[in-house]
């Protein structure tokens, strides 16, 4: 097996998430190489991250009148054309069909703002924020999970931390928290997956 694995990231905005897996690449504190960037978004401020970074990027809008299956087949085409060991999902924002999922069994990572089984889908860290003013909650977290179906932020999980909420948290400030950990822990997790660690002697 090549010493480094071989990375394609899927994103849809800001791309910071991408950034700390370029930068842990760079560093070296995770043997991988970004192969590409596809972004849903032509105006994905991450593709000018990875283009910074000299990584092809390639934006892949959906056009409004292809189906969607279609279009997670031709996408999955356009991935499997940079032969990546792994798919990370940092903030990409479609659900992705079997057409895509089966392509690549075990192989693709999400990462997700909040705690498993909690808030899937868009706006979870300002839906947190909400239900802490309930006082239906006090912490929320960041996941970082594999993606065996089409079930929307859920699957086995590689990495969870909460992250508390405070009375004194703006939506601003929880936000700012939880991207710290989540750059954090994404780069763990997609290290843990490399080069797993040996189970402890019996
Ligand atoms: C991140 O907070 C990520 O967890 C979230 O999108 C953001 C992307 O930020 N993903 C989801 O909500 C998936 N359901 P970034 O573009 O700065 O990395």
């Amino acid at each position: 097996m090549p010493d480094k694995a071989r990375l394609v990231v899927l994103i849809s905005g800001t791309g910071t998430n991408l950034q700390a897996i370029l930068d842990a690449c760079r560093i070296g504190t995770l043997p991988a190489d970004v192969a590409a960037v596809v972004s849903n978004k032509s105006d994905a401020f991450g593709l000018e991250r990875a283009r910074t970074a000299g990584v092809p990027a390639v934006a892949r809008p959906k056009p409004k009148e292809q189906d969607r299956r279609a279009y997670d087949a031709q996408l999955a085409d356009l991935v499997g054309s940079y032969r990546p060991d792994w798919i990370i999902l940092a903030g990409w924002m479609r659900v992705l069909s079997d057409n895509f999922l089966s392509r690549f069994p075990n192989r693709v990572i999400n990462l997700h703002p909040a705690l498993p089984g909690t808030f899937p889908g868009t706006h979870a860290i300002e839906r947190a924020f909400e239900a802490f003013g309930k006082g239906e909650i006090r912490e929320t977290g960041v996941m970082v999970h594999l993606v065996p179906d089409e079930g929307v932020d859920s699957g086995p999980v590689l990495l969870q931390e909460a992250v508390p909420i405070s009375a004194a948290d703006t939506l601003a400030t929880l936000e700012a928290r939880i991207h710290t950990v989540e750059h954090r822990l994404l780069v763990q997790a997609i290290a843990s997956v490399i080069h797993p660690s040996p189970d402890p002697a019996p």
